[in-house]
């Protein structure tokens, strides 16, 4: 993406901060153990110095995209792998990369407890704090954050995921496990029917800010897989769910960053991973295949400038 010259100008005209979609990722990262291959991180570093840009990092624990020399490690072979991981890449970003995906969705996508993966069913829940101490010494000013998806509606399954993620949150903080914060990934859908609601979010949120937490808005995009075909009435509603979406956690005093994932149509993930049924491209983000604005540009602009004094 930063070698394409348009979107490279979207890029540095529209946002003061960059993450990695999956360069960062353990099988990016690490591909044979203890072989690190971070030229991709050397880049993203001097692109984001060289145009005073925060650079985020993504992710280090997490169950997908995960090389297969760690299949079937015994539990302590396992457990220094992850230390090895963390430690080298948070200590090679340290005092440049200003915020850490520590752990990637952690929590059960149901919300009963924790998530099964590798990493729980061969280390158990314990992976969790020992990565999150690892990353606090390896870069002592990072910010570290737990991230996460479904944690933005009104529904109960969405209760149960934070549910469990408080539950989480509260036995870290019980046993002085470093954690700065937490990242809503916030990969929202546009309602087929009716207007777009965030009544429960704000209280969440306040629930982590009671906790001493930070927030940030990790991933955020809007799929328009529900919506019928016509260009002009997705693009509405599509806009009408990110204003509703910021209009919600704008007002929280915890909240620090907000991320999109991808600035144009043309490289959303959702294609891929969630078709439309009726298999045209979707159109999730601020700018079209043509990186032209959208109505979702606009009002995340307006939505912005309610805040903060335009650029
Ligand atoms: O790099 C290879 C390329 O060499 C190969 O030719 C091509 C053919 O399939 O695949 C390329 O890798 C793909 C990679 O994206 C880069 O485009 C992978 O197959 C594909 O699985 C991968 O998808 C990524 C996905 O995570 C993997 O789960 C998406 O780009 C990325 O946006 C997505 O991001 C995740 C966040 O990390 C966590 N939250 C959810 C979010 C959306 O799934």
């Amino acid at each position: 993406g930063l070698d394409d010259p348009a979107l490279k100008a979207l890029l540095l005209g529209n946002v003061g901060s960059l993450t990695p979609e999956n360069a960062l990722k353990w099988d990016a990262t690490e591909p044979a153990g203890g072989r690190f291959s971070l030229e991709a991180m050397d880049r993203l570093l001097a692109f984001s110095a060289r145009h005073r840009l925060a650079l985020r990092g993504h992710t280090l624990v997490w169950h997908q995209q995960l090389p297969a020399w760690l299949d079937g490690l015994p539990a302590p072979q396992l457990r220094a792998a992850l230390e090895r991981h963390v430690r080298t890449l948070v200590g090679y970003g340290r005092g440049r990369i200003q915020s850490w995906d520590v752990i990637n969705e952690p929590i059960d996508p149901e919300g009963q407890g924790l998530r099964r993966s590798l990493w729980l069913d061969t280390l158990g829940p314990a992976y969790i704090a020992d990565a999150l101490r690892w990353a606090r010494q390896a870069d002592p000013a990072a910010r570290l954050l737990i991230n996460d998806y479904g944690l933005e509606g009104d529904d109960p399954q969405t209760a149960r995921k934070r549910v469990a993620m408080l539950q989480l949150v509260d036995d870290l903080k019980r046993r002085g496990v470093p954690l700065d914060g937490i990242g809503l990934q916030a990969h929202l859908l546009a309602p087929a029917e009716g207007s777009p609601t965030f009544r429960t979010l704000p209280v969440f949120l306040a629930e982590l800010r009671r906790r001493g937490l930070q927030v940030e808005i990790t991933e955020l995009d809007v799929s328009d897989r529900l919506l019928p075909a016509d260009t002009a009435q997705r693009d509405r509603r599509v806009a009408d769910t990110y204003d509703a979406f910021l209009k919600a956690v704008l007002q929280e005093p915890a909240l620090r960053r907000i991320t999109s994932w991808g600035l144009s149509d043309r490289d959303s993930w959702l294609n891929t991973t969630f078709p439309r049924p009726d298999g045209l491209p979707q159109r999730p983000l601020p700018y079209d295949e043509a990186l032209r604005p959208k109505p979702a540009r606009s009002s995340i602009a307006e939505r912005l400038q309610s805040i903060t004094p335009p650029r």
